[in-house]
């Protein structure tokens, strides 16, 4: 037990670096936030898609794409992570993109970035006080965590072919703040206290899934786009949980594959077992097109927490969240709005 408690624990060091006294990914290291901060140059006609992860992201992003293009993408054969890079991800090409920090810096206007920083350490400084514009997306916690382990779970068995950390282990990281981003609460309830500024957008994800329609509507108001009834219908249905799914430039199905490299090249020891894939290939292993789309639901925690973890974790949410005045819808939701209802 002791034993597998260590593996655990180190598989889960070997994967974090430390900022602020935060967990971060690997690639996220003090180094690189604090360029971000001091050295990179925000501009006014910025945008930031800005979330803890797993809370709907990628959703967000290609409404934002579809959006700013008036419905019919310019560079359709664009993946997602290259149109809208993922800025303290620079240098890490699976999820992040190519380009190095200073490539960002010098992209063409207008640019529109992703990224999971915590609002006290956002790219280029203090939200508030810069010019650009920020839509922050929020997601229930239970659903962020499980969606979250779902893809670790996946993305280490479809690229290593093994996955070092169980949902128990996983599930009590979240709840210490101790996942890659740090604290949940801390992440989510500080870009709430600052949703009023003209230059915030704060989304919940559950909303998103009630009425697409609308969110399309609201983004592209906040945007400054005015968007004819047929261009939102089209951009719904390009948005839409499947399509999303079956479109190559937003599945991340080639995540894995890069991944993979990067571990390898990170952890030679690791090409041994992918000589022996074969073998080892754990038989769970995901679809490609199911690594970032997976379900795409509310209420997907029902089937990873048990009654105890359950009320272990509302005990915790009912304290931290108490007087933010922000809460999040848990339950399966009933039929969204269609496209008839737009
Ligand atoms: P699940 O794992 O619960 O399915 P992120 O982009 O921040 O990594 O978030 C990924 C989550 O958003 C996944 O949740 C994914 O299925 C969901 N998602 C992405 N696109 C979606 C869409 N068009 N409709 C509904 N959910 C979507």
């Amino acid at each position: 037990m002791a034993a597998a408690a260590t593996v655990v624990s180190r598989s889960f060091a070997a994967t974090t670096s430390v900022v602020g006294g935060r967990v971060m990914p690997l690639n996220v290291t003090p180094q690189k936030v604090k360029k971000l901060q001091s050295d990179f140059h925000v501009r006014a006609d910025d945008v930031f898609v800005v979330s803890y992860p797993k809370s709907g992201t990628t959703w967000v992003q290609q409404i934002v794409r579809l959006v700013q293009c008036g419905g019919t993408l310019p560079d359709s054969d664009t993946k997602i992570s290259d149109a809208i890079p993922w800025i303290e991800g620079a240098e890490m090409p699976a999820f992040g993109c190519n380009m190095s920090l200073r490539e960002i810096d010098e992209m063409p206007s207008p640019r529109t970035f992703k990224s999971h920083l915590p609002y006290d350490i956002a790219p280029g400084g203090a939200p508030h006080t810069s010019p650009a514009r920020y839509i922050y997306v929020a997601r229930n916690p239970k659903d962020t965590v499980v969606s979250f382990y779902a893809f670790v779970d996946r993305m280490s068995k479809s690229a290593i072919g093994f996955d070092p950390f169980s949902w128990d282990f996983f599930l009590k990281s979240f709840t210490r703040g101790k996942l890659w981003f740090g604290d949940w609460y801390d992440h989510v309830l500080r870009w709430w206290s600052w949703r009023n500024e003209p230059n915030v957008l704060f989304l919940k994800y559950e909303d998103i899934k009630k009425d697409l329609p609308g969110t399309v509507r609201k983004v592209a108001d906040f945007l400054g786009q005015e968007l004819e009834p047929e261009v939102v219908m089209n951009i719904t249905r390009q948005c839409s949980f499947q399509g999303m799914k079956s479109n190559p430039t937003t599945n991340y199905g080639w995540a894995v594959q890069n991944l993979a490299g990067e571990m390898e090249a990170r952890y030679p020891l690791l090409r041994v077992r992918q000589l022996c894939r074969s073998h080892h290939r754990d038989s769970s292993a995901a679809s490609k097109d199911q690594i970032m789309m997976r379900k795409g639901v509310v209420g997907d925690w029902k089937n990873y927490f048990t009654a105890k973890q359950s009320t272990e974790f509302d005990k915790v949410y009912r304290v931290r969240m108490e007087g933010s005045g922000l809460d999040f819808e848990f339950e399966p939701l009933s039929e969204p709005r269609t496209l008839l209802s737009v």
